[in-house]
C-alpha cells in the first residue's frame, strides 16, 4: 500500500510509538510542551542541517512529530527519550538528534527524514 492512516488517539503526551510505512519504520511522537519549546528555542547557527521547529513539523499541531526511524548515517534505527538533547540516541555510531529529530552531534549528515503525510483530522494522519 503506497499510503496508510494511523490514529493517534491512543499516544499520551511524551510517548511514541514505531509504526511501519512502504517497509520503513517511522516514528511518531507525541511531544510535551518543554520538548517542543525546546526545539522551537534552538538557532540555525547551531544545527548543522539547518530546519526550524515548523519546518518539521505541520502547523496547528506541533506536539506531533513524526519522521522515518532510520539514522541518516548508515540507517540504524536510534533510540527514544535518550541523548544529550532531549531526543534521540543512535548506538550504533554515536549520533544525537533532538526533540525535533534534528541531527546536534554525531556522524549522521542529516536530521531524520520526514515522510510525506497530512493530518485528516485532529487525532488521524495519513502517511504517503
Ligand atoms: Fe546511526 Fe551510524 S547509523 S550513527
Amino acid at each position: 500500500l503506497a499510503s496508510i492512516e494511523f490514529n493517534l488517539a491512543g499516544i499520551e503526551e511524551g510517548q511514541s510509538v514505531t509504526i511501519m510505512w512502504r517497509g520503513l519504520p517511522v516514528f511518531v511522537r507525541h511531544r510535551t510542551p518543554a520538548e517542543i519549546a525546546e526545539a522551537q528555542a534552538v538557532p540555525l547557527s547551531e544545527l548543522k542541517d539547518p530546519a526550524t521547529d515548523q519546518e518539521r513539523t505541520k502547523p496547528g499541531h506541533e506536539q506531533w512529530l513524526v519522521m522515518i526511524a532510520n539514522c541518516t548515517h548508515l540507517g540504524c534505527v536510534p533510540v527514544g527519550d535518550s541523548g544529550d538533547f532531549d531526543g534521540w540516541f543512535c548506538p550504533c555510531h554515536g549520533s544525537h538528534y533532538d526533540s525535533a529529530g534534528r541531527i546536534r552531534r554525531g556522524p549522521a549528515p542529516t536530521n531524520l527524514v520526514l515522510p510525506p503525510y497530512e493530518f485528516l483530522s485532529d487525532t488521524l494522519i495519513q502517511i504517503g
